[in-house]
């Protein structure tokens, strides 16, 4: 029996991945080389120096970790930049009714994330009074596809994880709620995150209703 959703935050309520990509982008492009959309997919739910060691590799660089912190920090600058401009606006369609409706039907929320920076995201959006519990990049050290941040998340909830559903719109994440034992609702298309139980196009075609025949 469901008793508790976790939410990954960029992609799934909020669509931050375009200020991820500007951000990488101009990192990438002060460095002499350009990556594609296609290639910032892979970029979805993994940690910022994971991220960062990526596009290093793209662009075929070797840096110190010492370079490595000051381009990522420069990056996060520019992303704040952005993040901190926020509106309710940018919430996702359906996120804000789920939420609503989820903990009306006596379900625990949580945020799995693993961003560093989600407290300004859900405090722009307005997003932060609909969570009991949140779990950030903040307070795990090893990113999706490790399950350690929806364990932590799920821990504080008190709740097993066999009781909990953690909606992904990233392969990564989709691969840590399983490791978690825990179900799991793709936000995409289907086709991509075969692996969860259902795949929605957004949380427009959820009701928390649905979560019990995953
Ligand atoms: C999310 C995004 C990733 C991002 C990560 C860390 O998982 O999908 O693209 O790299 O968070 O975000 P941060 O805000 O800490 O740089
Ligand atoms: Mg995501």
């Amino acid at each position: 029996m469901i008793q508790a959703c976790i939410f990954d935050l960029d992609g799934v309520l909020v669509d931050t991945a375009v200020y991820h990509y500007q951000a990488w982008k101009r990192l990438a492009n002060e460095m002499g080389f350009d990556f594609t959309e296609e290639q910032n997919e892979q970029l979805k739910g993994i940690s910022r120096m994971d991220s960062l060691d990526k596009i290093l590799g793209w662009g075929q660089q070797q840096k110190t970790p010492e370079e490595k912190a000051l381009l990522a920090a420069r990056k996060n600058g520019w992303y704040v930049e952005m993040i901190g401009k926020m509106t309710p606006a940018e919430i996702l369609p359906g996120a804000l009714d789920f939420l609503k409706a989820a903990r009306a039907a006596g379900l625990k929320t949580g945020l799995g994330s693993a961003s560093k920076n989600s407290a300004l995201i859900l405090e722009r959006t307005g997003l932060l009074p609909y969570f009991d519990v949140l779990v950030d990049g903040n307070h795990v050290t090893k990113s999706k596809p490790d399950p350690e941040v929806f364990v932590t998340c799920a821990q504080q909830l008190g709740i097993a994880n066999e009781n909990c559903v953690v909606f992904e719109d990233a392969e990564a994440g989709v691969q840590a709620a399983k490791a978690a034992h825990m179900k799991c609702v793709g936000i995409g298309s289907t086709g991509a995150l075969t692996s969860a139980n259902r795949v929605v196009p957004d949380l427009v075609h959820l009701t928390p209703q649905d979560l019990n025949n995953l």
